[in-house]
């Protein structure tokens, strides 16, 4: 019987072969929001999803899309998906786990470096014309990463390799996770130490509703005068407000890559700090990742079209019930 595949990204024809089985590909271009009568049309043909971070499935979405029975989303995080409601509605939920850490764990280490060395700032300074001083002693002083303390929220894969690339800078690398880890080169601690003692303080835990900021008002203020925020991981980590008034008093630096709103609202107050290094959640953005991303959500995809358990599932207990 025909399955229709429901595409919410655009992906070249040669992709779309037979190994799908007999397959309709319905192409959804547009606002994927349930006042969009075309999305709620989409929703109730799809057996099957491959989808982004972008399009949020929630209880709602859900209860728009009766046939549905495969989710693939080419990401490793799956807030954007109620997994409970996917779980009681028999949906398997894919997603791409593994291939994406070295090229998140690449981005934390350079929004470190050039947090810590005011490199955008800097760069931005003399396309703006106002290096007038030269080089004199005290000019543009930043900080080091050689040598600092760098505490790690969250100790699973990106985590990890974060840990691994820091011990080429003489780093002290301390260490949280919900869930206590030993990690070797990593000190655990209990996460009021780490946010008392780090110079740096990196975000690498998934948000699901326990991590929802987590990175509190209280817990920012709990960190050094001077420390950097890093976070590579999700916006909802962090009260986005209390650290723009932490940028904003001079207390806290960051270098981010993830933000509450996607794309950052251009009346955020971010955009006018020098305290912050961004980028547009670029983690696990590059060709060979992207593909390796592609690759691993269209595997789930084959494998749930023809009734068979996702080999990168995010909610397996679909399969005891
Ligand atoms: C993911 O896959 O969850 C990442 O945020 C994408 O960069």
């Amino acid at each position: 019987m025909t399955q229709t595949v429901l595409l919410t990204l655009p992906l070249a024809d040669h992709l779309l072969d037979a190994s799908f089985g007999d397959v309709r590909w319905l192409q959804f271009q547009g606002d994927a929001h349930l006042s969009n009568p075309q999305w709620c049309s989409a929703l109730k043909e799809a057996d099957a999803v491959l989808c982004t971070l972008t399009t949020p499935f929630d209880r709602e979405v859900f209860a728009q899309a009766p046939r549905l029975k495969v989710l693939s989303s080419v990401s490793v995080g799956v807030d954007h998906i109620d997994l409970e409601t996917a779980t009681s509605r028999g949906v398997a939920v894919g997603h791409t786990p593994g291939v994406l850490v070295d090229s998140t764990a690449d981005l934390a280490i350079g929004l470190m470096l050039a947090s810590c060395r005011r490199l955008v700032e800097g760069d931005r300074l003399i396309r703006s014309g106002h290096w007038g001083e030269g080089w004199t002693t005290g000019f543009f002083l930043g900080t080091d990463l050689s040598g600092a303390t760098v505490g790690l929220v969250g100790l699973g894969a990106i985590g990890q390799a974060v840990a691994r690339r820091l011990q080429g800078f003489g780093v002290r690398v301390l260490g949280w996770n919900r869930t206590p880890r030993s990690i070797p080169g990593v000190e655990t601690v209990d996460l009021d130490t780490l946010l008392t003692t780090a110079d740096i303080v990196s975000l690498h835990t998934a948000l699901v509703p326990e991590t929802n900021h987590l990175m509190s008002s209280g817990r920012l203020d709990a960190m050094k005068p001077g420390a950097i925020l890093i976070n590579t991981a999700r916006g909802g980590l962090v009260d986005e407000a209390a650290l723009i008034a932490a940028l904003q008093s001079g207390r806290l630096r960051a270098g981010l890559d993830v933000y509450a709103h996607e794309p950052l609202p251009t009346d955020s107050p971010l955009l006018t700090s020098d305290a912050v290094v961004m980028a547009p959640h670029i983690g696990s953005a590059t060709a060979a990742t992207r593909a390796a991303m592609l690759q691993r959500a269209l595997q789930n995809l084959t494998m749930g079209l023809a009734g068979d358990a996702l080999p990168f599932c995010a909610n397996p207990a679909v399969y005891a019930q």
